[in-house]
């Protein structure tokens, strides 16, 4: 029988060698990812990973070598490669210090350029516990997008870059989820609901998985 001590540093070790858990989510643009992954953060202190954020602040950085590549992905609703997007979460994962090891990865992986070179570089280092993913009709994204736009200073919430992300979202994106789908890992949410009724529900998966 281990004593209080040993069972508590073996915990605290098992803590520290144990594998990051990621969840990956997806959904149309609008589909409400980020305030899904805003609210979990909220209760449950996870880390969350925009996979679109964390390009935009790329794009912002001075001198930035990719800033402009970025940029014409962005408003063109298409998908920067991935060398650069998984870097970019591969160091942010490694920036974040936290003892619980859980992590939101918001819009990624997005079409097969991301998964292959997530498989390449990121899949054997983390545990994919699933994805979590908004359905939501073209219409109500485009609404919610163009609303946010109003707001949001961002080069893509207008009509002419969302017609484009959608086409990339249903062409490149849905393949994706279809993938995860035959690997049994996809929960699927309404996220036509409101953003409380769709958290509740997203808190039963995190229940069932272990989070
Ligand atoms: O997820 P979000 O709507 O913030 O993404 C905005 C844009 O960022 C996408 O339309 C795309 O141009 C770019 N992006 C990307 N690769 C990802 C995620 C986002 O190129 N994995
Ligand atoms: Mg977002």
């Amino acid at each position: 029988m281990l004593s209080w001590a040993s069972r508590t540093l073996v915990a605290a070790m098992s803590t520290m060698t144990r594998k990051p858990e990621v969840l990956f989510v997806l959904g149309g643009p609008g589909a409400g990812k980020g305030t899904v992954c805003g609210k979990i953060v909220k209760k449950y202190g996870y880390v969350h990973l925009s996979a679109g954020d964390l390009l935009r602040e790329e794009r912002a950085k001075p001198g930035s070598k990719f800033g402009e590549l970025i940029e014409s992905h962005i408003r063109n609703g298409t998908i920067v490669p991935v060398k650069i997007t998984c870097s970019l979460l591969d160091r942010a994962m490694q920036n974040s210090e936290v003892s619980h090891n859980k992590y939101l990865i918001d819009g990624f992986p997005r079409n097969q350029d991301n998964l292959k070179g997530w498989t390449q570089d990121m899949a054997e280092k983390v545990d994919l516990k699933g994805v979590l993913f908004f359905d939501v009709s073209e219409e109500v994204c485009t609404k919610r997008c163009l609303g946010r736009g109003a707001t949001s200073g961002r080069s893509d919430d207008n009509l002419e870059s969302l017609k484009k992300r959608h086409h990339t979202y249903i062409n490149d994106t849905m393949p994706i989820v279809d993938h995860y789908k035959k690997l049994g890992l996809v929960y699927t949410f309404n996220g036509e609901k409101s953003p409380g009724a769709v958290f509740k529900a997203v808190e039963q998966v995190l229940t069932k998985i272990g989070w």
